[in-house]
């Protein structure tokens, strides 16, 4: 089958390898419709995250169809059209139970911080992704989730993380009636935290970047004010500034490890790398929010140290809340919003790349070039 395929920091190729097999009987064989590019691929492809091994296949946000499932799997059958949540969880853990499925202690040997990630590297279990014409599926009865008859399939596939993300950026800001909510990256992911923070009541969402062409987009899709980053000299006194001289009462970071507009940072943290990720927008997150604020993190970072101004954060009183997305928990009242009306989220494709292509793909929107936003790779079976 044709497989994207990681060659080494930078470079990424489409290759035949072989097709994927039931090695479990609760495992299933899906045959993918589309695949996303996601902002956390970038830290895979530009080599900072440890254990990514040449010859893997990346990709965590997928659909596609069951075409063969294990003896014990009873809630799928073949020719089912599903959206797989990027986690990889069982379901029955302790964490599972309390709906952390981002932490199921049950699917990833190599670590217990993080649970199975499809795609992901070894760090998060060493499952191939999404990104090929066919993928192995384990806990098939716990993750898949049927795409509803009259949902679009580019809906679909963004309920598979950056929506869901964004949301429960939102969402562990504890946002309350009239709050102002400020969004740190105006990628897929900042751009849903910006539009679902309205979904839970803020009174004011600011948005900021530096690539204006992003927050043109964020500011229509998610009426929402913006800041580009290049323009202000010191992000926490700006905020204070527009907001009374308090802070916002939140801020989200969904921009994570590899963040501009800090040389320092840039160079200790992606460039030597002596952090886990340069740590930017989490540090005007914590500068920036009033005393007694809430900071949200979703931007992924590494796993070990990084130069957070943790003094910061206990003399102002903020709560500090962070996970990946636990997918299949949002997913009920998302389809919900999509069916109403309420969301597109699939306004914020910007490129249908073919799969055999996925190497411009990776370059394209690491490279933010021309204009991308989000990229949706498309197998050879579903073109007509
Ligand atoms: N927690 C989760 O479950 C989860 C899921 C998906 C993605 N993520 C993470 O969320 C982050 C965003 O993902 P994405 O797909 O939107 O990526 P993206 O690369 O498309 O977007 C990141 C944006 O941040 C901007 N940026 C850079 N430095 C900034 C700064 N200092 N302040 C404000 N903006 C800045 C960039 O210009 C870019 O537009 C990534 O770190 C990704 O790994 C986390
Ligand atoms: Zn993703
Ligand atoms: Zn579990």
């Amino acid at each position: 089958m044709l497989a994207m395929n990681y060659r080494g920091p930078y470079r990424v190729r489409a290759v035949h390898k072989a097709e994927p097999e039931i090695e479990h009987p609760q495992d299933a064989i899906v045959r993918v419709t589309r695949s996303c590019i996601c902002g956390s691929d970038l830290h895979l492809y530009h080599g900072l995250v440890p254990d990514t091994r040449v010859g893997m296949t990346f990709g965590h946000e997928f659909t596609g169809i069951i075409e063969e499932v294990g003896s014990s799997v009873q809630n799928l059958r073949k020719g089912d059209h599903v959206l797989m949540p990027f986690n990889i969880f069982c379901g029955s853990c302790f964490f599972c139970r309390k709906e952390l499925y981002s932490n199921c202690h049950n699917t990833n040997p190599n670590a217990t911080a993080v649970g199975g990630i499809y795609g992901y590297s070894h760090t998060t279990g060493g499952y191939d992704g999404g990104q090929a014409e066919y993928v192995r599926v384990p806990m098939a009865d716990v993750g898949p989730t049927i795409i509803p008859p009259d949902m679009d399939l580019d809906d679909a596939v963004l309920l598979t993380d950056a929506l869901p993300t964004g949301y429960q950026a939102a969402e562990m800001g504890d946002i309350k009636e009239g709050d102002t909510v400020v969004v740190f990256g105006a990628g897929p992911v900042g751009i849903f935290a910006a539009k679902s923070a309205w979904l839970m009541g803020a009174g004011r969402v600011i948005a900021v970047d530096h690539l204006d062409y992003r927050l043109e987009f964020v500011k229509r899709f998610a009426q929402c004010e913006t800041i580009n980053f290049r323009e202000v000299r010191d992000m926490a006194v700006h905020l204070k500034q527009m907001t009374d001289g308090l802070g916002p009462d939140v801020c989200i970071d969904a921009v994570g490890a590899e963040a501009d507009g800090n040389a320092l940072q840039r160079f200790t943290g992606v460039t030597v790398p002596l952090q886990a990720g340069a740590a930017t927008a989490l540090h005007w997150c914590i500068n920036s929010v009033r005393k007694g604020g809430t900071v949200s993190i979703v931007g992924v970072y590494g796993p070990t140290f990084n130069a957070v101004p943790i003094g910061n954060a206990i003399n102002k009183g903020l709560t500090l809340r962070m996970n990946q997305a636990s997918v299949k928990r949002h997913l009920p009242r998302l389809i919900e919003h999509i069916q109403a009306g309420r969301l597109k989220p699939s306004e914020v494709i910007t490129h249908r790349i073919p799969l055999e292509d996925v190497a411009d793909g990776y370059h394209l929107f690491s490279s933010k070039l021309d204009h991308c936003i989000k990229p949706v790779l498309i197998p050879p079976s579903v073109r007509h």
